[in-house]
């Protein structure tokens, strides 16, 4: 099912190699969206040069050499050489009958189906998972959805921080409120609740200074890191639990945001303890890392601080303690030697670029990424409140994730109140939920991910513009239109999309571009893109149905052929919301 461009591509390429010689036949045709016509080709500018002759004359020799009688009419030359397609609408009709037959809707079979491991959400253990968790974890999910969709083999990684320092004072926070009494059951409901009063206790004891025979809370929480990083089966034990009751937690949110993650998908920091000797030990082996001050430090080439000096990497602790760069050399080491991994995406904040520079650059000097892996860190910009800074409560304290999503549902139930009064309590309630979580989802994803936006439920909930409710809005439309023609017997059974029209035409055209733009998402890492074709798709079928009525048409088969094309804009546009871990309700 070739999209208009690959088709066009490899027409152009042929035409090359036949104009100009066998070696042009892989030269980019350039074929990009045209204000004149449906498309264009770029081409003539670059050839030209190439062959140090008149872009117009190129232009003219690739007219003469290029073949389209199927799919386009004969293209026109315009200004310095520009080609300007306009596609036969009889081809575009048959493409869409082939998109419309298509279980993938043109989403493109790879030729080499990659093994994608896609690390993300990745919170920490006892303390809230605030807006900056919201955004890696809901591009990731996009991604994972996405990359799956593509037909790529997806390995999710949850990366949480359940291992480090805070665990001496978490554990005997925990053993003095007792295990199981209702202090530790905010771990699952408010666990920064949890996380201050331990840290609370901690610093009114360093304030307090030292008892004499250590048994003061803070020199107690920092003998606990030492037994547990020893081994010691208690505090294991105590520590297991703590982290279970956060996976609690973390579960309430992902299910409430519709994110795939489940259990089998952690791999947190502690899963990696065993190895981070044997990293420090290979490094240092080969040469790598080196002690400076007493820690074994990667000097990274390429990485200068300030007075140009080299940066250093630290992989162990003058205390012989590991820290995060370890466990994540330790990870990337695992995850293509074990893993397999073909492409690994780190959908991680960008404050922490640099840390995996350095982790992707000392990976690569040690071989543990090998060059035919690909790593990115999909950089994740922040969500500021309408004061422009990052989003806080009043109070100052980094805003509970839960909290605003409850709000977000709670406003979106009143918008569908209004909006459909005469539906069911529990329908509207399920709607709510669409709308609200995926309107908050949707206005995350539809800004470029390392761009920052400023969180505004009354924008994202709104009914017009780029966003879910707009987008969720045309489907219910559709399915509602369908469900009218089935009232008055009216199907679309058989019938191919209706291609005739300009409306109509348009329409098509639009849909025959979700196979590639799910392809670019894929590749790029992206979602703002599938965002903004799905907001053009919804467009397109606005203007289409003005234009060409479906039940107010006489004509039965034209009714059919409108039917079809609609319905294929539904399908596209729901699987596209899916892609991207929006859902469609049944009516709005
Ligand atoms: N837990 C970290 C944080 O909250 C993010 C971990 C990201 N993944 C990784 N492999 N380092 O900032």
């Amino acid at each position: 099912m070739p999209a208009p461009e690959i088709a066009l591509t490899e027409r152009f390429q042929s035409a090359f190699a036949a104009a100009f010689g066998p070696e042009f036949a892989d030269a980019d045709p350039i074929i990009r969206p045209s204000q004149f016509a449906d498309f264009q080709c770029n081409a003539a500018m670059g050839l030209a040069k190439r062959l140090g002759r008149k872009p117009r004359d190129i232009a003219q020799d690739i007219l003469d050499a290029v073949d389209l009688t199927d799919i386009a009419e004969t293209p026109e030359i315009a200004g310095p050489g520009f080609l300007n397609i306009r596609l036969r609408t009889d081809w575009v009709a048959a493409q869409a009958a082939e998109l419309a037959g298509d279980e993938r809707l043109g989403a493109p079979v790879p030729e080499h189906a990659d093994t994608v491991v896609v690390d993300y959400s990745a919170p920490n253990v006892a303390k809230e998972m605030h807006v900056g968790h919201l955004r890696t974890t809901v591009v990731g999910d996009a991604l994972a959805r996405t990359l799956e969709k593509l037909g790529h083999r997806v390995i999710r990684q949850n990366h949480i921080g359940d291992w480090g320092t805070p665990f001496g004072m978490l554990i005997e926070h925990l053993l003095e409120v007792g295990e199981d009494g209702s202090e530790a059951e905010l771990l699952v409901t408010d666990p920064n609740a949890f996380y201050q009063a331990a840290r609370a206790k901690f610093d009114a004891a360093e304030a307090a200074g030292k008892a004499a025979d250590g048994s003061d809370f803070a020199s107690r929480a920092r003998r606990r890191v030492a037994t547990l990083q020893s081994g010691d089966a208690e505090s294991l034990r105590i520590w297991t639990h703590l982290v279970e009751l956060s996976k609690g937690y973390f579960h309430r949110i992902y299910d409430m945001l519709d994110v795939t993650l489940t259990d089998a998908d952690l791999a947190g920091e502690s899963t990696y303890n065993d190895q981070l000797e044997s990293v420090c030990a290979d490094l240092e082996e080969d040469g790598i890392a080196r002690i400076s001050d007493g820690a074994l430090c990667v000097f990274p080439e390429g990485f200068t601080g300030r007075d140009e000096q080299p940066l250093p990497l630290i992989v162990r602790k003058s205390d012989g303690g590991y820290g995060y760069a370890t466990t994540d050399l330790a990870a990337i080491r695992h995850r293509v030697h074990d893993l397999g991994a073909d492409r690994i995406a780190y959908v991680v904040g960008t404050a922490q670029e640099l840390h995996f520079q350095m982790v992707f650059a000392t990976a690569r000097a040690a071989g543990w990424l090998p060059a035919e892996v690909e790593a990115t860190h999909v950089k994740i910009g922040s969500v500021l409140g309408e004061d422009g800074k990052i989003l806080r409560t009043r109070s100052g304290a980094s805003l509970r994730l839960m909290a605003l999503l409850e709000e977000a549902t709670a406003t979106a139930r009143g918008v569908i109140d209004e909006l459909r009064p005469d539906l069911p309590d529990d329908e509207r309630a399920s709607i709510a939920h669409a709308i609200g979580i995926g309107g908050v989802k949707y206005a995350d994803l539809s800004t470029a991910h390392d761009s920052d936006y400023t969180f505004d439920l009354d924008r994202m909930l709104a009914l017009t513009g780029n966003t879910a409710p707009y987008l969720q809005y045309a489907v219910a439309r559709i399915r509602s239109i369908a469900r009218k023609a089935a009232a008055q017997g009216i199907t679309a059974d058989g019938a191919a999309p209706r291609v005739e029209n300009d409306a109509e035409r348009a329409l098509a055209l639009t849909l025959l571009e979700y196979g590639p733009t799910l392809e670019q998402v894929g590749a790029d890492f992206e979602p703002h893109r599938l965002c903004a074709y799905l907001f053009s798709l919804a467009q397109a079928f606005t203007a289409f149905y003005d234009a060409s009525p479906i039940l107010k048409e006489s004509d039965e088969q034209v009714r059919a052929g409108r039917l079809a094309l609609a319905t294929l804009a539904e399908r596209v546009l729901v699987e596209g919301l899916d892609a991207l871990g929006v859902r469609a309700p049944q009516q709005m």
